[in-house]
């Protein structure tokens, strides 16, 4: 029997500090989430110098409560994992700043995790079964991609969005209908009152490009068409114009994902991030697999949004092929994926 490997994980690159205890990998131990969206909801948006300082303010204490809801001490640690990117830089460095300084006083190996390789992560832990290769839709707030997970930690970019990411394009068509921040979840649930068929919006699709998405056209469409209203002095039905711009934002990403899924012959599908949280495109994507005799793979809502947990599963993956980051590790912002 190998020995267990038991790492504490650290999340900070938005808006929420995180931290969490994972066992071999998929093994959750105590994932703990202090989330900022209250005090950015002031502001109608993440600010990130108000980021940064929380986080400072939270990350011992959440750090703590993990170790204690797993109830492992310090020195019953093999590791420490911490997302150094992408995300906001002074975000990033909280956490690196202080995964660094943990691992250095207790002499544990660190590693660097990215972000989105997180993300899919998640999908291990929910599914002990699930192992690549397997398509994978990667949708959040600053990401777009569709990818094929040819092995843990190694991707295969096939789309990718030309400009906004899905969920930059729920938050700014929220704020543009007043529902306010964050606009993903608020734009769900307005949706659900809604008529899907009531508007008609442009898909994202890209011309000559078959797996990329564009989403500035529908954001500049449900902007013209609030405008023409406004002009005309007639009242917008929040609940349809929410409700049919989700669907075009759902159907673009199904159809590219299953695309995907019949062009290389996969029987998996997953998807992942903050926008896979969403109740129509969860809904979508199961029927479209069903349909196909394809098996679909989502994480729960806690674990498509940013945690910890998933940084632990992605770190445990690297730890294993012998990934170790230095004590130079610095916060990357822009970092792509499928670099180190
Ligand atoms: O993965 P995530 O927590 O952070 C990033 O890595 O970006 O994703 C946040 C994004 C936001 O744009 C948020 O509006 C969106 O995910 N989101 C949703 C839902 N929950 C979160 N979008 C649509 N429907 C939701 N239920
Ligand atoms: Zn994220």
């Amino acid at each position: 029997m190998p020995k267990d490997i038991t790492i504490l994980a650290i999340e900070s690159s938005c808006d929420e500090t995180a931290a969490a205890v994972v066992r071999n990998g998929r093994e959750v131990l105590s994932n703990v989430i202090s989330s900022q969206i209250a005090l950015h909801t002031l502001y109608g948006g993440v600010v990130p110098e108000i980021a940064s300082r929380k986080h400072i303010e939270k990350i011992t204490p959440v750090v703590s409560e993990a170790l204690k809801n797993a109830g492992v001490s310090a020195d019953e640690l093999d590791a420490v994992a911490v997302t150094y990117g992408p995300g906001l830089v002074g975000a990033l460095l909280v956490g690196v700043s202080f995964a660094k300084s943990f691992a250095y006083a207790k002499g544990l190996p660190l590693v660097g995790v990215h972000h989105i390789e997180g993300h899919v992560a998640a999908n291990f832990i929910e599914y002990p079964e699930l192992e690549p290769p397997f398509a994978c839709l990667v949708v959040s707030g600053g990401h777009t991609h569709l990818v094929e997970v040819t092995d843990y930690g190694v991707f295969k970019i096939i789309g990718k969005t030309r400009d906004d990411a899905a969920g930059e394009a729920f938050d700014k068509v929220a704020r543009a209908i007043g529902l306010g921040y964050p606009g993903g979840p608020k734009i769900d649930r307005k949706a659900r009152e809604g008529d899907p068929e009531a508007i008609r919006f442009p898909k994202g699709r890209v011309e000559g490009a078959p797996y990329d998405f564009s989403f500035s056209g529908l954001k500049s469409a449900v902007l013209n068409y609030l405008n023409h209203a406004k002009m005309a002095g007639e009242t917008v039905n929040d609940a349809d114009l929410a409700a049919s711009f989700q669907k075009a934002v759902v159907d673009v990403l199904t159809e590219r994902s299953m695309d995907l899924v019949r062009a290389r012959g996969y029987r998996k599908l997953a998807a992942a991030g903050g926008v896979a949280a969403n109740s129509a495109l969860r809904a979508s994507l199961k029927a479209a697999c069903d349909a196909e005799n394809v098996a679909f793979f989502v994480p729960s809502p806690i674990l498509c949004t940013d945690n910890a947990a998933m940084i632990g599963c992605a770190g445990y993956y690297e730890f294993l092929k012998g990934v170790r980051s230095g004590n130079d590790l610095n916060a990357v912002p822009d970092l792509k994926l499928g670099e180190r």
